[in-house]
């Protein structure tokens, strides 16, 4: 249960609010590429919106490292968020100085300010009190929205609440609500679908959820630093040779767990591999299992090596489909699914379509995930990349929870803190 006051519990009528969202979204040109985070906050201004206040929206967009960039602005998001409010949101050059001090003065109730990006000043993300004082002064009430960057201590998360009255916003209580929930206590049987690429940044979650879940699964190119761990010749596939430790490590705690409970760890068994990462690239399937057939002496027929082997020009770019439909397979059986990651290499377009050629592994997770075949576990997104991906398919609705935190909400499941929901002081009853 969410602890701190949020919107609901405070009197905001009529009064000037400053509300930090993660705008954080893809642009490409002047154009926002996915809208998911924007009207992700809807919910949330729609109700200070009812409440007559004049209020003033702050974000970060990208890593312009403390200076003005125009690849980075929020204008492009304010011309997003006035269609889906069907209002005009004014739009602030920059976050702080005279222009912007005059804005805000002259905002009337109901009216929208979105302000440039917050990270166009080094101040911003090294907390800076200063830079939190100027904008705290803009209005009477701080909201903190943007669950995607809680896991940072910057300005706008962390040194603001010191000088505002600091509530959670109507996203930031049901990220926080559902992902604590499905962690702390889920319906069981608990499974976990991990991808993406490095063992380190997910490796707290990836103890966690040895720890608590009755099924995980591994795919994408963190398989393959798995598979390299165990001596699997894996061709020229994208793995990290620094993090064959940590994956052995991981390994031998999954191990015991399944020697000791009814617990099952999944590693890839096949795979599609390529020798070219292209659309139109030849692609076959290696089942390295089939090495442990080829041993087996009244097996009539040997297995070519091939078959079972990646060849040194060779790289792994999807989940094979006989692991693919194990790891289906586990899902139903599951009442509550964790995902995060993609199975294979999802950002190489189709040649025809909507489902590019290394995404055939993630695209029957998919519908395992979204009821296909029958049941329909309750399935929770972990954000970040595969967000994305759900996101392109069209596919946001199709599940339970799909979270607008990449590093957030990896750390929400870890179990670490949120420095920009610990600095919300104000708790309720
Ligand atoms: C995100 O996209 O994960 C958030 O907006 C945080 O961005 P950052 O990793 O640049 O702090």
């Amino acid at each position: 249960m969410f602890t701190k006051r949020t919107i609901r519990d405070i009197d905001v009528e009529g009064k000037r609010v400053l509300m930090r969202a993660d705008y954080n979204v893809p642009v490409e040109n002047g154009r926002v590429m996915s809208d998911f985070r924007i009207t992700q906050s809807l919910p949330t201004i729609k109700v200070l919106l009812e409440k007559n206040v004049r209020l003033i929206i702050c974000s970060h967009l990208g890593r312009p490292e403390g200076r003005p960039d125009p690849k980075y602005s929020l204008k492009p998001v304010a011309e997003v968020l006035s269609d889906l409010l069907g209002q005009k949101v004014l739009f602030a050059k920059d976050c702080v100085g005279e222009e912007t001090r005059k804005m805000v003065d002259e905002l009337e109730p109901g009216q929208v300010l979105l302000l440039e990006n917050l990270r166009f000043h080094p101040e911003e993300e090294a907390n800076d009190d200063g830079f939190a004082k100027q904008l705290a002064s803009y209005a009477d009430v701080f909201v903190q929205d943007g669950f995607g960057v809680v896991h940072r201590a910057h300005a706008s998360t962390d040194a603001i609440t010191k000088h505002l009255p600091s509530v959670a916003g109507l996203l930031l209580e049901k990220e926080v609500d559902t992902i604590t929930d499905v962690m702390s206590n889920p319906e069981r049987p608990l499974a976990a679908v991990l991808g993406g690429a490095k063992i380190a940044d997910k490796l707290e979650i990836l103890h966690k959820l040895i720890d608590i879940a009755d099924f995980v699964a591994i795919g994408g190119a963190m398989a393959n630093t798995f598979l390299a761990a165990q001596g699997m010749k894996i061709g020229k596939s994208k793995y990290d040779p620094d993090e064959l430790d940590l994956a052995r490590e991981i390994l031998e705690k999954a191990e015991e767990k399944a020697r000791t409970s009814k617990f099952t760890f999944f590693l890839p068994h096949d795979g599609v591999v390529t020798t070219k990462l292209d659309k139109v690239a030849p692609t076959r399937l290696v089942d390295w299992d089939a090495a442990m057939i080829s041993e087996v002496q009244h097996y009539p027929k040997k297995v070519p090596e091939s078959a079972h082997t990646i060849a040194a020009d060779e790289m792994l770019v999807d989940i094979g489909p006989l692991s693919a439909a194990f790891i289906a397979g586990g899902i139903q059986l599951a009442r509550t699914v964790i995902w995060n990651g993609t199975l294979g290499i999802t950002e190489i377009p189709a040649l025809h379509g909507p489902i590019g050629p290394y995404a055939r592994g993630t695209e029957l997770l998919i519908d395992a995930l979204t009821g296909t075949f029958g049941s329909r576990p309750f399935v929770v997104v972990g954000g970040g990349d595969t967000t994305g991906y759900i996101e392109q398919r069209q596919l946001t609705k199709a599940f339970n929870h799909v979270s607008t935190g990449g590093g957030a909400s990896l750390e929400l499941m870890a179990g670490r803190p949120l420095p920009g929901v610990e600095a919300l002081r104000m708790t309720r009853g």
